[in-house]
């Protein structure tokens, strides 16, 4: 399973999706660049979920707050105190762990703060079997200064999770856009975290992108949305993701896990090579949010209810994931390798063909255009009048380089659901073939209808 993930690793380098950040300085830990196939990934997921939750709801606005916010947003949240993890350090080897990592990985199950000292008085590290010092809290926030002082009166810190601008923002969107409740306000965007040991590539990382929808609702009706959004958002990942239903699961919180701020919680989790692991968490955050920021910032974050007459500070469901836990799952689970090849000639039974077979809407690259041959200038000539026709539509590459099996098997490789040949037939009845990804079928088509009928081809995925 290991192996896999090299794999992974391995073609995300190779063809442009992920490159560790700075690189050329050695890089820099649990910090990822995206490459050109990466960032067409990512906007398609985040444009996907954008369309589920934003537009295709009247119940639902977006916004874009900002990263750096007033530190007393942090204290408010509680993330100034309570956004911690327990660190120990092996007194031998000197490397240091999560208390919760660690006691999951000698399988002891016991919750977090009880009887934690002599726990971790009685482990011994797994990497060379030492003992450890007394854990210490650890706050995840990343800091940084506003402004030409370097003091404490000018600290603040990069945005853990994109949640809280929501929550700031809440009388201004009410204010504007004439919503009752039960309503919500999506945003995407950057999160930070200065995770004590990132792993598993992009599954940990210090910066990621976080989807997160707050969604107000009267109390007392917070449990049904709570399951209508976890029933939601399961949709979603098998509906228009496409991912294997049997990859995923529901996982709800225990009483010990749940975060400072929760009445419930559930995870959806996909199995990941390394195990199941959390892509999404949907929480019952209760009045918290808002109530700390009411009392914090002495301004009414109640909501009026003209039915009932009477003012509330409005409970909150949040569906929150990370586009990039999301772009890894899609990758694992678009992965499908064929030894000897796929279409059996004699060149292809040498190789391993690697096929993404990724939801079409996902591709990054949606068609490739091929002409036959790269020495003929009439079709080269045709092959890139048919690219200019298509790139105004789709995102798509020209290739000219190499034999046409090689370049099919190269656009296999990142997932490209069609490639349009160009061929001597073109040049007289202005027709071309339209390659399938996966059933490897080839379709002669007017390239005059090329356009309506990749559209349709595309859409109905
Ligand atoms: N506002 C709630 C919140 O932030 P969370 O469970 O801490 O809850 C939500 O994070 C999602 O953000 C996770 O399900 C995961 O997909 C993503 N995420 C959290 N920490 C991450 C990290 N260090 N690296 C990558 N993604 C992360």
């Amino acid at each position: 399973m290991e192996e896999l993930m090299e794999k992974i690793l391995s073609l995300c380098k190779r063809r442009g999706f992920v490159f560790g950040a700075s690189e050329i300085y050695g890089g820099i830990q649990g910090i990822y660049d995206f490459g050109p196939l990466g960032i067409e990934l990512k906007n398609n997921i985040k444009r996907l979920w954008w369309k589920k939750i934003v537009q295709e709801r009247d119940d639902v606005v977006g916004l874009d707050s900002a990263i750096i916010q007033n530190p007393n947003v942090w204290k408010a949240s509680g993330h100034l105190e309570r956004f911690y993890d327990l660190l120990t350090e092996c007194k031998s080897c000197h490397k240091r762990f999560r208390v919760d990592h660690l006691l999951e990985e000698l399988n002891i199950w016991e919750p977090l703060n009880k009887n934690i000292d002599k726990l971790v008085e009685e482990m011994k590290c797994p990497e060379c079997g030492g003992t450890f010092t007394p854990s210490r809290k650890f706050n995840l926030m990343l800091k940084t200064f506003v402004g030409p002082l370097e003091d404490e009166s000018t600290i603040t810190y990069l945005r853990p999770e994109t949640a809280q601008g929501i929550f700031t923002n809440f009388k201004n969107v009410l204010d504007t856009q004439r919503k009752k409740i039960p309503f919500g306000i999506a945003q995407i965007g950057k999160s930070f975290r200065n995770e004590i040991t990132p792993k598993n590539f992009l599954f940990r990382t210090r910066e990621f992108e976080q989807m997160e929808l707050e969604f107000f609702v009267k109390p007392g009706e917070d449990e049904i949305w709570f399951d209508y959004w976890i029933k939601e958002r399961m949709k979603w990942y098998v509906e228009i993701l496409g991912i294997r239903k049997e990859n995923l699961r529901i996982r709800f919180h225990t009483k010990e896990e749940l975060a400072h701020y929760a009445k419930s919680s559930a995870d959806i989790e996909y199995k990941f090579p390394f195990g199941w692991g959390e892509i999404e968490g949907i929480a019952n955050r209760t009045d918290f949010d808002l109530k700390q920021h009411q009392r914090l910032s002495l301004k009414n974050l109640e909501y009026y209810d003209e039915k009932d007459k009477k003012s509330y500070i409005p409970y909150v469901i949040e569906p929150s994931c990370g586009v990039e836990r999301i772009f890894l799952a899609l990758l694992f689970d678009a992965y499908e390798e064929v030894k000897g090849g796929r279409t059996k000639t004699t060149q292809s039974k040498k190789e391993t063909e690697i096929v993404l077979k990724f939801n079409r809407q996902l591709a990054p690259i949606k068609v490739a255009i091929l002409p036959l041959v790269k020495n003929k200038e009439d079709l080269v000539k045709k092959a890139r009048d048919v690219y200019e026709i298509l790139r105004k539509h789709f995102v798509c590459q020209y290739d000219e380089v190499g034999s046409i099996g090689r370049r099919y098997r190269r656009q296999d490789e990142i997932g490209t659901p069609y490639c349009i040949t160009i061929d001597f037939d073109t040049l007289k009845d202005n027709t071309a073939t339209i390659r399938d990804r996966d059933t490897m079928e080839q379709e002669r088509v007017k390239i005059e209808d090329l356009v309506k009928i990749l559209q349709e081809k595309i859409i109905n995925d």
